[in-house]
């Protein structure tokens, strides 16, 4: 009996052997698409494929959400500052804000008039976005808004409130790379701007990542301090399984992947197959944590789920002034006169069955619930008089969240069969795992944010988990199996 026990105590131990190896260097990457669920079912049909293999050794987290909303921009935000949208002021890659002016190549004024502007970073801020290098971001096409009582042509990493990962790891001395979609990534450098030695756009990302390993720059890059080495953290994302979902998805009833999406999941993994041959040829895997991490799921999984409705439909349905609204799966409402908004909710309470609507989040609700992962006592900015998260204080943040049932877009376009930016599970159980060679396999089952990386990330790295504000603001913490 004794014995018994004492066995079953050495068998669980590891467990709760928490890892304080410092790594040289972490690769983060989010395989943009890639759910919980994929893990599972794309391992018991590639029993020998590079993600299986790094799952040997690895702490996987089952149950973990990216960002609400789960729009790129802020699942990415999430990932680089440890904060959820209402600290890092980033809730979607087109939206509204309260305290913005329309870019000066539209207005053709500095920040004049009264303030409020759609806020929108992706590749049509670019000089030309019809080139594969699209000469980056034209700063004339950037929203405007006051910094330092200054008119400011506001690049992204201006609008992240608090710092980021690669800032930090900079600010330390060691380099830093990243690649994603667009030059908007360029939020990635955080508040300094100083956050990065290279961004990257290459369309075949693995391309920039296999460059970086052997410490030379790849082609379409920017570039702020020359790599002398390998990056002490670099990271990105992969979009071929997003890009699978949003065409051909899953097969209706058994769910399993269409054989185009299971080509795109076999293309990703075989990317991150050279990454980790490369990491091993340069002598470095038993120095790198690998981290995967998706920084949005997509929804619906289940076909037979999928619905569009107009998102022209909504605006009218909220029948009080509105300013803009953001739609995917989901509808960010910024009203013209936040004292419309119960008048707005009763009004879409009352189209709930033609608009599909779950749910409606608004007020209270919408500050302490919904929008952060854990309730957050000391709100951050640097300004004392905004509230994060406080629709009626903070200009980033909607008046009305509408959650559409699972399956259902707002949207005419007929392209997708499915999208991201909700909130359903479908949208943000992602992808969740840590894999080095020092690791011993463990499954984590419980609710994990993918957020919890970024001070993660630093403890790995010999840094400060605690210097990100965003983790202070939101009492955030290391993701367990890291912890002291
Ligand atoms: C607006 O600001 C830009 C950049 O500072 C400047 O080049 C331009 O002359 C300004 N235009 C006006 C009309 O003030």
């Amino acid at each position: 009996m004794l014995l018994q026990a004492l066995a079953f105590a050495a068998a669980i131990a590891p467990t709760f052997a928490d890892s304080d190896k410092v790594y040289q260097h972490v690769a983060a990457f989010s395989i943009d698409g890639l759910h919980s669920s994929d893990v599972e079912k794309y391992v018991a049909k590639r029993p020998a494929s590079t993600i299986a293999t790094l799952l040997k050794t690895a702490y996987e987290y089952t149950d973990c959400y990216t960002s609400a909303p789960s729009d790129s921009f802020p699942g990415v935000a999430a990932f680089i500052s440890g904060a959820d949208p209402r600290t890092t002021g980033i809730w979607y890659d087109d939206t509204w804000d309260r305290s913005f002016w329309d870019p000066y190549s539209i207005s053709d004024k500095n920040c004049s008039g009264p303030p409020g502007a759609e806020v929108t970073y992706d590749e049509s801020k670019d000089y030309d976005s019809t080139k594969l290098w699209s000469g980056g971001i034209n700063p004339a096409n950037l929203p405007q808004s006051m910094i330092g009582g200054k008119c400011t042509w506001t690049y992204p990493h201006q609008r992240i409130r608090v710092n980021t990962i690669y800032e930090i790891v900079e600010a330390s001395g060691k380099q830093t790379a990243y690649t994603d979609k667009h030059p908007a990534y360029d939020m990635v450098r955080g508040p300094s701007g100083k956050g990065l030695s290279i961004i990257g756009y290459d369309q075949l990302h693995v391309d920039a990542f296999l460059d970086w390993i052997s410490g030379t720059t790849p082609v379409n890059s920017e570039v702020q301090n020359k790599l002398t080495g390998i990056p002490t953290l670099f990271g990105g994302n992969f979009q071929a399984v997003s890009v699978g979902q949003k065409s051909y998805g899953y097969v209706a009833g058994s769910l399993d992947f269409t054989a185009e999406l299971l080509r795109a999941l076999d293309f990703v993994d075989a990317s991150l197959g050279k990454v980790v041959a490369a990491l091993k040829a340069k002598g470095i895997y038993d120095d790198t944590l690998i981290i995967v991490a998706s920084k949005h799921g997509q929804a619906p999984i289940d076909p037979t789920k999928y619905g569009k409705i107009s998102q022209h439909l909504l605006a009218p349905a909220v029948k009080v002034p509105v300013s803009f609204i953001t739609t995917d799966d989901v509808g960010l409402v910024f009203l013209a006169d936040a004292r419309d908004t119960d008048a707005a909710v009763d009004n879409l309470n009352g189209q709930r069955d033609t608009l599909k609507i779950a749910d409606i989040i608004s007020g209270e609700r919408l500050i302490y619930e919904g929008y952060g992962s854990y309730p957050s006592p000391k709100p951050y900015h640097s300004n004392a008089n905004i509230h994060p998260g406080d629709p009626a204080k903070d200009p980033a943040v909607p008046n009305i969240i509408i959650k559409p049932e699972l399956g259902i877009i707002y949207t005419t376009s007929t392209a997708k069969i499915a999208e991201h930016g909700g909130l359903s599970d479908d949208d943000r159980k992602v992808a969740c795992f840590a894999s080095a060679s020092n690791l011993q396999k463990t499954v984590y089952d419980h609710k994990v944010y993918t957020k919890e990386f970024a001070p993660t990330i630093l403890k790995a790295l010999g840094l400060d988990p605690m210097a990100l504000q965003g983790v202070v603001a939101e009492s955030g913490k290391v993701i367990d199996g890291f912890r002291n």
